[in-house]
């Protein structure tokens, strides 16, 4: 299994980090036999799996119970664990419980997006032991105060906030870094500053890695097409094929055959 030592191995041998999310039992066990360098247990999974409007609506109890199914399903891969929304905005007891609850859910570090007014609590999960991996540029769980999802950086000014708040992360002793949707010149800029990986998501190709939403790489979210997604199988259509194969099979009689039956 990767450590977040081989994280910055492969930063220096210029090797391209691969992560997707998974947030299930079933996904993490095929993935577990992929190539695939770590997976994320996203906050996402409140809109992917739950069918919430926004990341705001996942919580500790809900992430650590996906991590627990994907620790079972995946035990040769690097866990990543999101800290869900407001988790290290009420104090610092409030924020280890939730760290504590993501580790021994199977969690192998936690991702914390944005820096400003947490940064202290960072430090202090890093001194405890954990690995964070920082979060920069567009962060869900303040779409509406960023009022929409929109790139972000696009601006002198919020460019030098972006780089300088990723500076600071590495300072703070984050392993890693996710970049969301900004302009492609910045993300190289950070990377290249950086001795931490950038692991980028529409941040252009460089930086240290890539991550995407697995059910978007495999065509399986419904209308979801921003400029940075690359669909890798048309995953909807097969699945709603083969459950119509299944239907129809099962009207007119053909399945079960004698061969699936016990004499
Ligand atoms: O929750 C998530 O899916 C994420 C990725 C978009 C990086 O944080």
């Amino acid at each position: 299994m990767m450590t977040i030592h081989d994280f910055s191995k492969m930063k220096l041998e210029q090797k391209k980090i691969s992560m997707v999310t998974c947030y299930d039992h079933w996904s993490a066990s095929f993935l577990n036999e992929t190539k695939v360098d770590c997976l994320l247990i996203g906050d996402s999974v409140a809109q992917v799996m739950h069918g919430f409007p926004s990341t705001v609506h996942a919580d500790t109890d809900m992430i650590a119970l996906h991590t627990q199914a994907v620790a079972r399903g995946a035990p040769q891969k690097f866990l990543v664990s999101d800290m869900p929304f407001l988790s290290v905005r009420k104090g610092l007891l409030e924020a280890m419980n939730s760290v504590d609850q993501l580790m021994k859910s199977g969690a192998h570090s936690v991702k914390i997006e944005g820096l400003t007014g947490h940064d202290d609590i960072i430090k202090n999960i890093v001194e405890s032991g954990v690995p964070v991996m920082g979060h920069l540029g567009l962060t869900p769980q303040s779409v509406h105060q960023l009022g929409g999802y929109k790139v972000q950086g696009k601006d002198p000014e919020t460019q030098d906030f972006i780089f300088t708040a990723s500076k600071r992360l590495e300072d703070l002793g984050c392993f890693s870094l996710v970049l969301e949707c900004v302009p492609h010149t910045l993300a190289q800029k950070i990377s290249e500053h950086l001795s931490i990986p950038v692991i980028g998501i529409g941040a252009g190709p460089n930086v240290d890695g890539q991550v995407l939403v697995l059910h978007d790489l495999l065509g399986l979210t419904s209308g979801f097409k921003p400029k940075f997604l690359k669909t890798y199988s048309d995953g909807r259509e097969l699945f709603k094929e083969s459950v119509e194969q299944y239907n129809l099979e099962v009207k007119d009689q053909i399945f079960p055959s004698m061969s699936e039956s016990y004499s």
